[in-house]
């Protein structure tokens, strides 16, 4: 409009050659995963409100000290895979490697005892291991948890289980199995213990040079080593079941009884203790049962009755139970089974088809009216044929396009094509929001 031409030098950029690539064992997510992603976090979303659980998130950097007090200082994950580092101020801190240290620490630390019990908590989010990346192995992964906090009904441990099951059997996983197991109380799993120590000691000779350590620090994780000699010597050795005391025996039963009566298939697996320090009573796993998938990347979930935690991290005794999910190994999984396409997927209700720059400039407009009345419009502003714009529109499964040329513009009108019959008549701009509804609703 009158202002002089200018042309001026695109000075260059100072470029490097060389990508930063992402960190060893990170992953990107990308839009093509979000499908299954959004199916499984439904999934959870509409599981976990029907037992009143609600989400809460806690930080993802938390002090070293609180994992190595909960999580356990001989378990892998503290010794071994933790991102620990001092900060610039030189406070010793870590990646979260597992949730539940840091819903105990928010729990005792927000006075949580004085809510109603049990406080019933879920979040989904990352979590840090440093460990030697592989197929359904990763360093930076997803978890889905659940921890109730407050209660020591067998119940509440049933619930649990209940809940990951259906979240898994709702996004269509059938080939998985709940292994259980209970690892009693710190009264009856001390006697067994020693019991097993005892009986160990006598056959160390035949154990791995890791379960040889393992007899003196962490002797109950040689009963689920994978060596096949070591498997040997556990099936002779004696079972943590037939040790528990009373109060251990009679929960254990009642958590079973309950899940035959929800009919959740299990297997009693004596040799499950998991991989953290802070276990009692009822232990359990998911599994997947497809060869491909257990021989490639392990188990789905797990978790446990973590009775004593809340009171080694400073709070009073506060039975507790929770279990995650590894959102990856499930997606994974899903992947092999089931194809995006398949997947349920929110449909818009109509979609916008521009024509011409005048008409362009108007969408955007024409889009804000009909977003204000709830109704789901979609575009393809960056197209510019009529007929890419309509095959896109038919693709995404929209009920209706609404066509804007030159002429609609100037008329202040719309054509309106029935996306199914191609069918098309013209609505006027003015009051476009309602006759559109009018027109979905006759559909419906
Ligand atoms: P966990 O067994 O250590 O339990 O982890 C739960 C799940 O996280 C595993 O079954 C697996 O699906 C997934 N997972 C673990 N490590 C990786 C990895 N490196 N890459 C991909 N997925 C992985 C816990 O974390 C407990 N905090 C669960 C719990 C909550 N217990 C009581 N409350």
């Amino acid at each position: 409009m009158g202002r002089p031409k200018k042309t001026l030098k695109k000075p260059k950029l100072r470029v490097k050659k060389k990508l930063v690539e992402k960190v060893r064992g990170m992953h990107d997510i990308l839009p093509s995963e979000m499908p299954y992603w959004d199916l499984f976090l439904d999934a959870v979303e509409k599981t976990t409100a029907t037992f009143g659980f609600s989400k809460v998130e806690t930080p993802i950097l938390e002090r070293t000290e609180l994992f190595q007090r909960s999580t356990g200082e001989n378990t892998d994950i503290v010794q071994k895979e933790m991102f620990s580092f001092l900060d610039k101020g030189g406070d010793d801190l870590t990646l979260r490697p597992e949730g539940t240290p840091g819903v105990v620490r928010a729990y005792i630390e927000n006075g949580m005892h004085t809510y109603p019990q049990p406080v019933k908590l879920y979040y989904v989010g990352p979590m840090f291991r440093r460990e030697k990346p592989q197929a359904g192995r990763q360093r930076e992964f997803h978890q889905f948890n659940i921890e109730a906090l407050g209660s020591s009904k067998p119940v509440i441990d049933a619930q649990v289980i209940f809940i990951a099951w259906k979240v898994l059997k709702k996004i269509g996983l059938n080939n998985f199995e709940v292994q259980i197991n209970s690892v009693g109380c710190r009264v009856c799993r001390e006697q067994y213990r020693e019991m097993l120590v005892d009986f160990l000691s006598s056959k160390k000779q035949r154990l791995c040079i890791d379960c040889k350590k393992r007899l003196k620090k962490n002797p109950l994780r040689i009963l689920d080593c994978k060596n096949s000699r070591c498997q040997e010597v556990v099936n002779e050795a004696p079972q943590i079941i037939d040790y528990l005391c009373d109060e251990c025996h009679n929960h254990f039963k009642e958590v079973l009884e309950y899940l035959d009566e929800a009919k959740i298939p299990y297997n009693l697996n004596s040799k499950l203790v998991r991989g953290l320090d802070y276990y009692t009573k009822t232990a359990f796993e998911f599994w997947p049962t497809s060869e491909k998938a257990s021989a490639s990347q392990g188990s789905f979930g797990g978790g446990g009755r973590y009775d004593d935690l809340v009171e080694i991290m400073g709070g009073r005794e506060t039975p507790a139970i929770g279990m995650a999910l590894g959102v990856e190994r499930i997606i994974n999984y899903l992947k092999e089974n089931r194809e995006r396409k398949d997947l349920p997927r929110k449909k818009a209700d109509i979609m916008l088809v521009q024509l011409g720059d005048m008409a362009r400039k108007k969408a955007l407009g024409i889009i804000n009216t009909l977003m204000d009345n709830g109704i789901f419009v979609i575009e393809n502003m960056h197209k510019d044929s009529i007929k890419s714009q309509l095959r896109y529109a038919s693709n995404q499964g929209v009920r209706y396009a609404l066509i804007l040329g030159q002429k609609e513009v100037l008329d202040k009108s719309v054509l309106i094509r029935d996306m199914q019959s191609g069918i098309q008549e013209v609505l006027s701009q003015d009051n476009l929001a309602i006759e559109i509804k009018k027109k979905l609703n006759q559909k419906n």
